[in-house]
């Protein structure tokens, strides 16, 4: 894959010999490399052997009146089609988590609408450390992709986490960023819900249902994977958020609701989230008491808001909305009239009867109704269904711009 156009920066880590090799690699697959060199890098490289070896002008500093002359920093970090970070030292990494700009690489950083690769290099209990770990997380949330760091043995003699990934697997991520960029659904943008929703009763009581949250994060995977710029709005489930998927995570029907509108306007949206149908009219304060004598609590249910029907007369409405029925019996019929009575575009119908083990499991026997037809589908992994699904999105949507 040739002729695009990657910024690579390059930190102030002794893996940034490593980079020279890197920048060797791209140049052989027809990439074109802008490099930016940080003070601290030039410690451990020369801006003489990296432009030698990208074959063009080293950036290195933010104040430089001819480099500005030639080309601005904000025009810099926009240039390419991608943005490299390699080796991404911990101070790259805290400087990217907390939005600073007081230098060409964090201001680059900062300044970018491209997707964003690092490849992390540093000592292990820096790499461990709590900090580090937090930023890690928060960059990941903020949708930066990583490759490494690798176990392994380090410069400095300890053994752990903290190697930079060597550059052909730095290349093959690269590899995987771009075929996402020119994914199917590239330039579209997707909603997912997923999980259950908890309703509490008290501070510590809540109503929820068994929901594992598999096959929306597995339809938010597959949206990400095919170039949609993804927000999935999750209940409370123990699962990480899929590489590229920006994550919500909400505890009740409301809140989801308020964050899916958050995310308005999309152009898919896709509801698998088991809302719970009712909330506890009264979540009272204090922790309820059982006192000796008295009778147990009413409890008054008021009804949730209906996220699916709400979404499917959004103005503007998202150019599909697609449901998810879970039936114990007529589970086509059923589907049918949810369809017409939400208002969305598909239904994704499955058969939840106990027998089937469908909620909590890892494959589902669904059937597809769209405005004029039902498909049965074999019984398929959740992940298979998901990437299913996606397809015939992606057909669906090309269809339509045609
Ligand atoms: O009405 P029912 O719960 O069977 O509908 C299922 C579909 O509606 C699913 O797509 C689910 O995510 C969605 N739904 C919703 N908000 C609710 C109830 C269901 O989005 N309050």
């Amino acid at each position: 894959m040739g002729n695009r156009a990657i910024l690579l920066i390059i930190g102030g880590g002794i893996a940034a010999y490593k980079s020279l090799e890197l920048i060797r690699h791209l140049r052989q697959r027809g990439y074109a490399v802008q490099p930016i060199l940080t003070k601290a890098g030039t410690e451990f490289v020369t801006p003489l052997s990296v432009s030698a070896l990208a074959g063009g002008k080293v950036f290195q500093d933010l104040f430089s009146l001819s480099d500005e002359s030639e080309m601005g920093h904000i025009e810099l970090s926009r240039s390419a089609d991608l943005v490299v970070v390699a080796p991404a030292t911990a101070d790259l990494m805290a400087k990217l988590a907390a939005g600073h700009a007081n230098d060409l690489a964090s201001t680059a950083l900062l300044a970018t609408d491209k997707a964003v690769l690092m490849a992390p290099a540093m000592n292990l209990r820096m790499w461990n450390h709590a900090t580090t770990q937090r930023n890690f997380a928060l960059l990941q949330k903020d949708g930066i992709l990583f490759v490494g760091p690798n176990d392994g043995e380090m410069a400095c003699g300890e053994f752990g986490p903290g190697r930079m990934a060597e550059p052909g697997e730095i290349v093959a991520a690269i590899e995987r960023m771009f075929d996402t960029l020119a994914g199917p659904l590239a330039g579209k943008t997707a909603l997912v819900t997923a999980g259950p929703t908890r309703e509490p009763l008290d501070p510590v009581r809540f109503i929820s249902n068994r929901s594992s949250g598999k096959q929306g994060y597995a339809i938010a995977h597959a949206l990400a994977q095919a170039g949609a710029a993804t927000t999935l709005v999750s209940g409370p489930v123990e699962r990480d958020a899929p590489s590229r998927v920006k994550l919500l995570r909400v505890e009740t029907a409301r809140e989801m609701l308020s964050a899916c509108e958050s995310v308005l306007p999309v152009d898919v949206a896709i509801c698998t989230a088991a809302v719970a149908d009712w909330r506890p009219e009264i979540a009272t304060d204090q922790k309820l008491k059982r006192k000796k004598g008295s009778p147990p609590p009413v409890i008054t249910l008021a009804e949730n808001p209906d996220i699916l029907a709400a979404l499917s007369h959004a103005r503007p409405r998202p150019a599909l909305v697609v449901g998810f029925a879970a039936e114990t019996e007529n589970v086509v019929a059923y589907a049918r009239e949810k369809r017409a009575a939400k208002g969305c575009d598909w239904i994704v119908a499955n058969d939840v009867s106990t027998d089937t083990g469908t909620v909590g499991g890892e494959s589902n026997r669904v059937h597809l109704l769209t405005a004029d037809k039902v498909e049965d589908w074999p019984l398929l992994d959740k992940t298979e269904v998901a990437r299913r699904l996606v397809a015939r999105i992606a057909e669906t949507l090309k269809a339509r711009n045609a």
